[in-house]
């Protein structure tokens, strides 16, 4: 088959397309011929430095959605011919954490195309439990778009959060994939929408998906701006995954029992935190790692009726993962970036 093939880690030259063997599936797994799969800002590390990154040759991408053309033959509830997206993530399945339904907690966790090859390819094997059906009419793209950035703020904003329709959230670079996600789902939990970016661009889309106010957080300072329209108040929730750079003005912007949930930390990992401010406000911080199949089925669900839809920034085909790696890069996308082993012509400039 055709697919992008990381012989070693570095810069977007490393992405090279080539030939590879066709994969195997065993008994439990089911063979998916790959429509669309989406980037994620993970890949970019994967493909510097990240020392997880597993098997070499390596094939990148988490976020994939297809058509099933094989089955193993203990597999009952996915057959040939259905149109899947796969949650990305291979648990254990037997540790307490997996039996509990919190599969995102285990140990032995693998993440396609991180610890295992993914979807920057014609074909990919994963076990069948990965695969969940979507319906007829949802875009391939749209449903690659789905598994880590709209599973990931789902399991923020309304798993960990706890967002309540009426109260105000932050959503920080509201292009990003999970912020682009978090947007849509605080709307249609009846939240109001504070978000930032870095261009007025992005906030032109932001506005027009239903963002209430929006700054461009490198000419003002966010949380100023914040409790300047809260009237000294403050959000309720914060959706963090920028880190090290916005993380105090993010914890400024809160509210009296305000929480703070990340997933994320692009510009670094520390952060400062004045401890008195945390307990006289009642704040609460929040980690979140990716989610559950069932909030997977759940956001699914939302897609196939329309409910969600997910945002694409565009699609190009798997040839041209170097240019998709390096608009990612060059943080010009607004929603997910999709490459497609299936389309052929498309714009070879950014
Ligand atoms: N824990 C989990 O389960 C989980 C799941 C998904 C993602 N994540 C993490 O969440 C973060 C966002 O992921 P994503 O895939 O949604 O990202 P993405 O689409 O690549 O967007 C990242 C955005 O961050 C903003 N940004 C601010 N400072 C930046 C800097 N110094 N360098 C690069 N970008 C900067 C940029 O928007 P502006 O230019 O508008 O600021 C950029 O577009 C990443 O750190 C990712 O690893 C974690
Ligand atoms: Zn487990």
């Amino acid at each position: 088959m055709k697919a992008v093939v990381l012989y070693e880690q570095g810069g977007v030259e490393k992405l090279v397309y080539a030939d590879y063997p066709n994969p195997e599936i065993t008994v439990s797994e089911v063979l998916v011929q790959v429509e669309a799969c989406a980037l994620n800002r993970l890949d970019l590390k994967a493909r510097q430095d990240r020392p997880e990154v597993d098997p070499f040759p390596h094939i990148l991408g988490s976020d994939i959605a297809g058509i099933v053309v094989e089955v193993g033959a203990k597999v009952k509830q996915i057959s040939v011919g259905n149109r899947v997206v796969l949650s990305p993530n291979i648990s254990c399945g037997q540790c307490s954490d997996c039996v509990s339904g919190y599969e995102n907690l285990c140990n032995r966790q693998k993440l396609i195309g991180f610890q295992t090859n993914g979807g920057y390819a014609e074909y990919v094997a994963v076990p069948s439990v990965n695969a969940v059906p979507i319906a007829d009419d949802l875009d391939f793209s749209a449903a690659a778009a789905i598994p880590i950035a709209y599973l990931t703020a789902w399991h923020m904003l309304v798993t960990r959060a706890r967002i309540q329709p009426g109260e105000d959230v932050l959503v920080l670079s509201v292009g990003s994939g999970v912020g682009s996600a978090g947007l849509q789902i605080a709307k249609l939990s009846g939240c109001r929408v504070f978000a930032t970016a870095s261009s007025e661009e992005k906030l032109q889309v932001a506005r027009q998906m239903g963002a209430d106010f929006t700054v461009n957080y490198t000419q003002t300072d966010f949380s100023q701006f914040v409790l300047d329209l809260t009237n000294g108040r403050g959000v309720d929730v914060v959706l963090e995954h920028v880190g090290q750079a916005t993380w105090e003005q993010s914890l400024d912007s809160l509210a009296k029992n305000g929480r703070l949930v990340t997933c994320g930390v692009t510009t670094g990992n520390q952060g400062q935190i004045d401890i008195r401010k945390m307990y006289q406000k009642q704040l609460s911080l929040l980690g979140s790692a990716l989610g559950s199949t069932p909030e997977l089925r759940t956001v699914v669900q939302l897609a196939n009726s329309g409910t969600l839809n997910p945002v694409v920034d565009r699609t190009l085909p798997l040839q041209q993962a170097q240019l998709a790696h390096q608009i990612l890069e060059d943080r010009l996308n607004f929603g997910k970036i999709c490459l497609s082993p299936t389309i052929r012509d498309s714009p070879t400039t950014v």
